[in-house]
């Protein structure tokens, strides 16, 4: 294994898939008793991209990555890592590697890395590691969702919430590490809050053996609980991103929430004292979708001219798990 000698992580380019199919909040008051006005005034949501027959995590996967490779102008034979992060996976073996096939990213290992809403976050920063230890200096990190497949549509507290999505970023080794704070941390007592959880029966295999034969449930979520975990431990890792960074809110251009609620990204900015117009949201036009939603809102942001090369975002994932994380970083 060459160990290289820039040890600091670039983040240099940033992808996004783009689903053609919109679910209004309209639509979804053909499917469950509830109102666009109930929608967008407690989440912000106005409608939300889910996938059609023809698309898949891997192939939603794969575009994003395409871009992001293209943004950066690397190769895909340079990739030496890819992180897919992903709670939905085509194959529960993992997608990852097909989605480096489908790359044509021959040169790199890749794997699955399960994380909820949090999983672009721990990703971002599991490369991190591998890069700065010297063991590899291109890595794609991916974070994508197909959430549709499991929300339950006969449930208005859930149904109204996610959507469909990928997003991705090009790391590189550089002599200035850009990645300049971070802080993960998990809490399994407060797992029952969100879920997708396996439910199986018994089924004889023999005479006196059984085996487990079952299939994976819809999410559910206690939203109330899930809110306020996410009001309290969202700013104090951050907060805590900051110090690691030897920065104060001050110091941040941009924060980039994970997006489950625009209350949720409101309350965090007045606690952080972040002006409105310093907080990314794309909201109302992609709701909640999981993994993807860090680097989708980034990759918008970059595109459209708000992100600049140089600015400063504190950025966090918080969901299932529990889990949450924060990562102070340098976009360019
Ligand atoms: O990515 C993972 C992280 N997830 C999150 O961060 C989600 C965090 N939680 C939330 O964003 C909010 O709790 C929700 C948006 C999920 C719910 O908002 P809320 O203000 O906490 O509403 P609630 O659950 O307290 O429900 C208030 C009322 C209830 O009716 P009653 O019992 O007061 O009569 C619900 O049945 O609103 C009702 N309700 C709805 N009404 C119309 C719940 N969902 C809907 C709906 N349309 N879609």
């Amino acid at each position: 294994m060459v160990q290289h000698t820039k040890t600091g992580v670039a983040l240099v380019g940033s992808g996004s898939a783009h689903l053609p199919i919109a679910v209004t909040n309209d639509d979804l008051s053909q499917v469950v008793e509830t109102s666009d006005e109930w929608i967008a005034t407690r989440t912000g949501i106005r409608q939300r991209y889910i996938a059609t027959q023809q698309e898949s995590l891997v192939s939603l996967a794969t575009s994003a990555g395409t871009a992001a490779l293209e943004m950066s102008n690397t190769q895909p034979t340079d990739v030496d890592l890819i992180i897919l992060a992903t709670s939905t996976p085509d194959d529960l073996f993992g997608s990852a590697a097909q989605v480096q096939a489908n790359l044509g990213a021959s040169h790199a290992v890749a794997f699955d890395l399960t994380a909820a809403c949090s999983g672009f976050l721990f990703a971002l920063v599991t490369a991190a590691q591998y890069m700065r230890t010297g063991v590899y200096k291109t890595v794609l990190v991916i974070g994508a969702d197909v959430l549709s497949r499991w929300t339950d549509w006969s449930d208005r507290r859930t149904c109204v919430l996610f959507g469909d999505g990928a997003g991705a970023v090009v790391l590189k080794a550089s002599d200035r590490d850009r990645l300049l704070g971070f802080d993960l941390r998990s809490d399994g007592t407060l797992n029952g809050c969100l879920n997708l959880p396996y439910q199986a029966d018994s089924q004889a295999l023999t005479s006196d053996k059984t085996v487990q034969k079952g299939t994976y449930q819809p999410v559910t979520m206690n939203g109330k609980e899930v809110y306020r975990f996410a009001v309290k431990r969202v700013p104090e890792i951050i907060e805590k991103a900051l110090f690691h960074a030897g920065l104060s809110t001050d110091g941040i251009d941009w924060l980039l929430l994970h997006q489950a609620n625009q209350r949720i990204l409101d309350a965090v900015a007045e606690r952080l004292n972040v002006p409105k117009d310093r907080v990314i949201s794309n909201m109302g036009r992609h709701g909640n979708t999981s993994a993807a939603s860090i680097p989708l809102a980034l990759d918008e942001a970059v595109r459209d001219g708000r992100i600049k090369a140089g600015d400063v975002i504190a950025s966090s994932g918080f969901g299932a798990g529990l889990s949450w994380g924060a990562a102070i970083f340098e976009w360019g």
